[in-house]
């Protein structure tokens, strides 16, 4: 059983169809990659999995419970976690509180302790406000505070497109982490190639729709794929 399976997810703003007819599957301690061309409807998708797109059909389900109906705050419940590409952390709140404000988390104290075994920095800026933080730091704040109800499923959109070059590898290197931690990875990135490079499978979009999909490794090695979508090397 897969742990997040769309089947046929189509759906858009208004009447008008963004996305066709898109089936993907994360199984879990797997990162899955979404790439495509600008526009491709990438964002889309991931709002269709979050629960926050207009209007949508098809179904989605998360660890074998369908959660095609169910509003966004009720799939963080059920296990799924995003992080933001901006406003991810609140600036004026310290790291301790940052990390205690996240709601549904059981036995919270011990539960930051358990997150910050991954985070070894933020243990010495604990009662330094978030908005003090480095730009490396504030992006591990907001993994660690996704983490904190021990989601199934983390999914991100685009998260190095904001950050300059030497946070880029930073942030793929947390994204590894994830599966060791129990947590499955579906992600969009711009970044493709190296996106696909710490994956274990990726979907290609283009104009809504899914054209590609397999193994990583395979579409890296697809030199017709790597020129259409991932501009050549
Ligand atoms: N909030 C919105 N309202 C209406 N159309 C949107 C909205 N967001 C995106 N779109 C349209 O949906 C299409 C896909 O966009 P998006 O999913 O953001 O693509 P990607 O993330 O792959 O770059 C684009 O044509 C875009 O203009
Ligand atoms: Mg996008």
């Amino acid at each position: 059983m897969s742990l997040l399976s769309l089947h046929a997810i189509s759906g858009g703003y208004s009447e008008v169809d963004i996305i066709h007819q898109i089936s993907l599957e994360v199984q879990s301690g797997e990162i899955v990659t979404i790439a495509g061309t600008n526009g491709a409807g990438k964002s889309t998708l991931v709002k269709a999995v979050l629960g926050l797109l207009p209007r949508m059909s098809g179904q989605i389900s998360l660890d074998g419970c369908e959660i095609t109906t169910l509003a966004a705050e009720d799939r963080f419940y059920a296990g799924l976690a995003y992080v933001p590409q901006v406003a991810n952390v609140f600036s004026s709140l310290t790291v301790r509180e940052n990390l205690l404000v996240v709601r549904g988390v059981k036995r919270v104290q011990s539960r930051m302790q358990e997150v910050l075994e991954t985070f070894p920095a933020l243990v010495e800026k604990l009662s330094q406000r978030a908005g003090n933080l480095s730009g490396g730091e504030r992006q591990q704040l907001a993994f660690a505070r996704a983490l904190m109800p021990s989601p199934k499923l983390m999914v991100l959109d685009e998260p190095t497109a904001a950050l300059a070059p030497a946070l880029v590898d930073k942030v793929f290197e947390l994204v590894t982490q994830l599966p060791e931690r129990g947590v499955a990875v579906l992600m969009v990135e711009q970044r493709a190639r190296q996106a696909l490079e710490i994956s274990d499978r990726g979907y290609i979009l283009d104009q809504g729709r899914c054209v590609l999909s397999g193994q990583a490794d395979a579409l890296l090695a697809d030199s017709k794929m790597t020129q259409l979508y991932l501009g050549t090397r």
